[in-house]
């Protein structure tokens, strides 16, 4: 895409430079005007030769000067954030918070005169292009905020509009869900090394079974348990050891994890 053909967006500013706001400004054009913030002057200047973008350590001043404003600090910095911002009018700006569990409210009740926010739940699929986000966004949003809310996180990601009271669930399925996966891959890699196969070639082969399995999954007609019955079949080892995995409760696990994130995602929302 050509400098032309960019959506104008005037200035983007991103609070809280991390991981998850550099995932989300390394998948955007470099034509974007961006700002970045963050308390390290030195992680500031390696952004600045990264992105060629401007920084400031002064929150304030960030938020003044863009039209658009990504917060991106941890949950539990967040109210101290807004006192930073408490001198800032966001009548003409468009908030988006990319923050696990606050809510669209928290910020329309905390920064002045803010009514057009979108609530994003992102992962880091972001830091290879293939990242998944869903978005809510406030009533005042207009269709333009819309658009623009759009085309932003759609850069380098698969990006879905949603309910606001579906954004817990999300966070512990696909925000929560890279580490998930790869902690379920852990253990199966962990079990071929124990029994002899040599690490480099057990990752390389998971590798490609998760990507030749989703890709399956995604363009076939078949559901997980058609597929799996696919596989499964009776008397065989898969189905000895999904057999083994439900005796042990893998199921009740797995529900677990995710009813234990949904629960923590709350509690950050407070
Ligand atoms: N990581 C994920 O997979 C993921 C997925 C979905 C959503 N999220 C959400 O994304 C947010 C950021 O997560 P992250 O993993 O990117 O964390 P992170 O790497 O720790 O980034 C947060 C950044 O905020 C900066 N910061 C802290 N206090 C600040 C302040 N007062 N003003 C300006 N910057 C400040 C920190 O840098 P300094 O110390 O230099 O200030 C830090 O780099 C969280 O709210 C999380 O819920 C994360």
């Amino acid at each position: 895409m050509g400098a032309g053909d960019l959506p104008a967006m005037g200035r983007i500013g991103f609070i809280g430079a991390g991981n998850m706001a550099g995932a989300i400004m390394g998948c955007l054009s470099k034509e974007y005007d961006m700002m970045a913030s963050r308390r390290s002057v030195n992680a500031l200047r390696a952004l600045e030769s990264q992105y060629d973008i401007t920084t400031t350590t002064d929150n304030a001043e960030l938020a003044t000067s863009c039209d658009i404003v990504f917060i991106c600090v941890k949950p539990q910095s967040a109210e101290g954030l807004m006192s930073e911002l408490s001198e800032v009018d966001f009548s003409n700006k468009l908030v988006i918070s990319i923050l696990a569990g606050k809510r669209i409210s928290f910020f329309t009740e905390r920064l002045t005169n803010c009514t057009r926010v979108v609530r994003a739940m992102p992962n880091l699929g972001l830091l290879v292009e293939k990242g998944a986000t869903a978005y809510a966004v406030s009533d005042a949003c207009t269709p333009e905020d819309e658009y623009k809310a759009h085309i932003l996180l759609n850069a380098g990601a698969y990006a879905v509009k949603v309910e606001e009271d579906e954004i817990d669930t999300i966070t512990a399925v696909s925000g929560c869900g890279p580490a998930f996966i790869s902690y379920f891959l852990k253990s199966l890699e962990d079990a071929a090394i124990r029994h002899g196969l040599g690490k480099g070639i057990a990752q390389k082969l998971l590798f490609q079974t998760v990507l030749g399995t989703c890709e399956y999954l995604r363009t076939s007609d078949l559901d997980y348990d058609g597929f799996i019955s696919k596989v499964a079949s009776k008397g065989g080892a898969t189905r000895a050891g999904i057999d083994a995995g439900k005796r042990e409760g893998v199921d009740e696990a797995i529900s677990a994890m995710v009813d234990a994130a949904i629960v923590r995602a709350r509690e950050l929302g407070r």
